[in-house]
């Protein structure tokens, strides 16, 4: 079948959240904040924590086999997994290796990295293997136990972040592709807006030999705890609201829609402030965005896949239906997809 251009068609998709809710209140006990603050500034009203023996690719196994069952298959016919996280259990091996053993199946995997825009940058690229008839199933998801990278102790960022698990199941098909278009980006010029240092990272000592151009100058020391989520509020609140609005708007043009043709819009569930922003700068009613960032908060590369497994459980996306994916993050990264819903 190679070199055979195909469709892409979405045949399944599910998700798994940790049982575990942590509430406004419970931070009020825990740092200095308020309900009232955390919920007008973000919209945020509880996430969801990962228990103790949970896990990464526990989680992503999870909501594979939902996206699994919906599609009506088992595991046996995939044939490529791609995990977006940037929590995995290990450096190496990759979450997706985890769960391709997990699964049982004879599978190629890997993961892929590009923060919160991670899930939509996994959906592009498992599409080309479909499209560019190398495979012809393949297994994307979006995974992540922030909690774990969280610094307890920050309120400028634990009151934003949360744990849970998407997939989306791809087929090949001969007919029209429910992918319509797909429009990606990236600025690594300022790292330091959201970043979590990695043992890779040189020392202090030898940044100064390390050359102006590198990222390396670009970050400040590497603080005692390194392992964490640093972040520049004011900065990345900026960057998103002007990229949801530039993404979303690419995209549709790339699938010759226009704004007001689209039925729902899933964006990044990062602060309900954004999506506001957004909803006003476009001109698209908020109602026609869906929103569950107040249950759970930004859980990065899963936010998308949870929010649409949930938009497609109530109805909000039937058969047909114009829908734009679109997320924003780390790195900086961005992307957005046109889809027509499957039939
Ligand atoms: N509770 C109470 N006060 C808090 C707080 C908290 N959880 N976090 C910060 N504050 C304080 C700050 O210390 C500051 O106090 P000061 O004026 O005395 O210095 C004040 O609130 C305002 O802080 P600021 O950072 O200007 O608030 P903000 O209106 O920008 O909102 C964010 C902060 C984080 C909610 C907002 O910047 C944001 O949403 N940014 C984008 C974050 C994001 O989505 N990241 C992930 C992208 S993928």
């Amino acid at each position: 079948m190679a070199g055979v251009r195909r469709g892409v068609r979405i045949a399944g998709w599910g998700k798994y959240v940790p049982q575990r809710v942590l509430t406004n209140a419970d931070l009020e006990r825990m740092v200095d904040t308020s309900d009232e603050w955390i919920t007008t500034r973000t919209g945020i009203k509880e996430r969801r924590l990962v228990a103790d023996d949970e896990s990464t690719s526990s989680m992503a196994t999870a909501a594979s086999l939902a996206a699994l069952k919906q599609a009506g298959t088992d595991p046996s016919q995939v044939q490529l997994i791609i995990c977006a996280t940037i929590t995995p259990e290990y450096q190496f091996p990759s979450v997706a290796c985890l769960l391709q053993s997990a699964l049982g199946c004879q599978a190629a995997a890997f993961d892929l990295h590009a923060a919160c825009s991670g899930f939509i940058y996994a959906v592009a690229t498992g599409s080309q293997f479909i499209e560019n008839g190398i495979y012809e199933r393949v297994l994307v998801v979006g995974a992540e136990t922030l909690s774990r990278i969280t610094d307890w102790t920050d309120r400028s960022t634990c009151v934003l972040f949360g744990d849970g698990a998407g997939a989306v199941y791809l087929e090949a098909t001969t007919g029209e592709s429910d992918l319509r278009a797909t429009w990606l980006g990236a600025d690594g010029s300022n790292p330091s807006y959201l970043y979590m240092d990695s043992q890779a990272r040189p020392s202090a000592t030898t940044e100064g030999t390390a050359g102006e151009s590198t990222c390396v100058n670009l970050l400040p020391p590497a603080p005692p705890q390194a392992n964490v989520i640093r972040m520049d509020g004011r900065e990345v609140f900026r960057f998103s609201t002007r990229i949801l609005v530039e993404a979303v708007q690419r995209v549709a043009e790339q699938a010759a829609w226009k704004l007001d043709e689209i039925d729902l819009i899933v964006p990044h569930q990062a602060n309900y402030r954004i999506i506001l922003s957004a909803s006003n700068y476009l001109g698209v009613p908020l109602d026609r965005f869906y929103l569950n960032v107040q249950r759970y908060g930004n859980t990065s590369a899963a936010s998308v896949p949870i929010a649409l497994t949930e938009a497609v459980a109530e109805g909000r996306l039937q058969p047909g239906h114009k829908v734009v994916l679109v997320a924003f993050g780390g790195g900086l990264t961005w992307g957005a997809l046109a889809l027509q819903w499957p039939r």
